[in-house]
């Protein structure tokens, strides 16, 4: 079995939370989502991944990810010249993939359960596509599967104005080699994309089994969501391990789940889990509150933060109280005793400021 993680795409820019177009390289809880991706494929025991990537941002990732020697995998990265869709994703790997069944991971997909089960599921059923379905509130925003009370899946569709139920399709799916015979079949949608849904819709019609399991654990689709807190509040809660490895003065006080990376320095101050810190991070005169994750070289000063996503190289110096915020990288917010009552502002495009 092989994987592919989709980490291509439009290259549309996060701007202001990211300057480079990968929005799989967004951090939840200090770690770039594809991360998580790439470690649930590596549990699951496949060590031959591809990674497709577009002409704008696959360079950050290949610099970000490296040739998956940390995971002990292999990584070779596949160019995408145009984000065709996720079935011309795969007709782009065809020769990477070859023969072998494998796994299709959505680069902005986080999933709150490893996939080794499918995996295992697909192996011993062989089916020629197994597909993952979640209940979700806003169906027209994703492919939507219309099954039977059996859990037999009888149509497909992408993106419905009229949805025939609300179950989404997740972005994980497993294939065997069939799927290229269905994508050879198909033609591009209304939005000019090659959709893997009519792909699978393809495989129904021409008779194949595809199997699907309706998910009861957490789902978010990162790209589109743009729950960036949401989502560190889930990983924080399930996936934190405690851990520091930081120097912290006899006057800090630290409560929970924390994990503070090398090199930080916590003094005078007190930290309730959850919250990650990163490396060479200071934390000085401050309260960090639950479900705060804070990035390498940040600085913490006079200050009081909680429920926030700090990213690498900002700074925070005698600021009251920051709650329910998206900080980027390398921003700095302090108080200008001087200027009462006046805000002075350098904020990037799409910001949202509330005072
Ligand atoms: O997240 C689940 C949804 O993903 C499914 O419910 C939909 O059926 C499926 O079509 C897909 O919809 P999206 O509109 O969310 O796909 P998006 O364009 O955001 O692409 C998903 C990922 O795949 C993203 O990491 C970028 C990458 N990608 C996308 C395209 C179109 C590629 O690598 N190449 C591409 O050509």
């Amino acid at each position: 079995m092989k994987a592919i993680i989709l980490s291509g795409g439009k290259g549309t820019r996060l701007r202001p939370l990211t300057y480079s177009g990968a929005k799989q390289l967004v951090p939840v809880a200090n770690k770039p989502i594809l991360f998580y991706c790439i470690e649930n494929i590596v549990q699951a025991g496949i060590t031959d991944v591809g990674i497709i990537i577009s002409p704008e941002t696959g360079q950050e990732i290949r610099e970000t990810v490296g040739d998956g020697s940390r995971w002990g995998i292999q990584i070779k990265y596949i160019i995408q010249d145009v984000p065709g869709g996720l079935a011309h994703a795969i007709k782009t790997a065809r020769d990477f993939l070859s023969d072998s069944s494998f796994v299709m991971y959505l680069g902005d997909n986080l999933i709150g359960t490893r996939i080794d089960r499918f995996v295992s599921e697909f192996n011993s059923t062989t089916p020629e596509a197994l597909i993952l379905l979640k209940e979700v509130e806003n169906p027209k925003q994703f492919g939507v599967a219309d099954v039977t009370k059996e859990g037999t899946v009888l149509k497909l569709i992408e993106k419905p104005d009229d949805p025939p139920s609300n179950l989404a399709l997740v972005g994980i799916y497993i294939f065997s080699p069939k799927i290229h015979d269905a994508i050879g079949k198909i033609k591009p949608s209304k939005r000019g994309e090659l959709e893997i849904t009519d792909a699978i819709q393809k495989l129904i019609d021409m008779g194949c089994n595809v199997e699907s399991f309706i998910l009861d654990m957490w789902w978010l689709d990162t790209g589109k969501k743009d729950d960036m807190l949401t989502a560190n509040v889930i990983v924080l809660d399930e996936w934190l391990k405690e851990s520091i490895d930081a120097q912290v003065d006899d006057k800090s006080n630290i409560l929970g789940r924390v994990s503070i990376g090398r090199g930080s320095v916590v003094k005078d101050s007190k930290i309730r889990g959850p919250v990650v810190i990163g490396e060479n991070a200071v934390i000085e005169n401050a309260f960090i509150g639950p479900y705060t994750s804070i990035g390498n070289n940040s600085k913490i000063i006079k200050s009081s933060v909680e429920h926030s996503v700090i990213m690498d190289g900002s700074e925070l110096i005698d600021i009251e109280r920051l709650e329910e915020s998206l900080i980027g990288r390398n921003v700095r917010i302090f108080r200008n005793h001087k200027m009462h009552k006046a805000l002075r502002l350098m904020i990037g495009d799409d910001s949202v400021v509330e005072v």
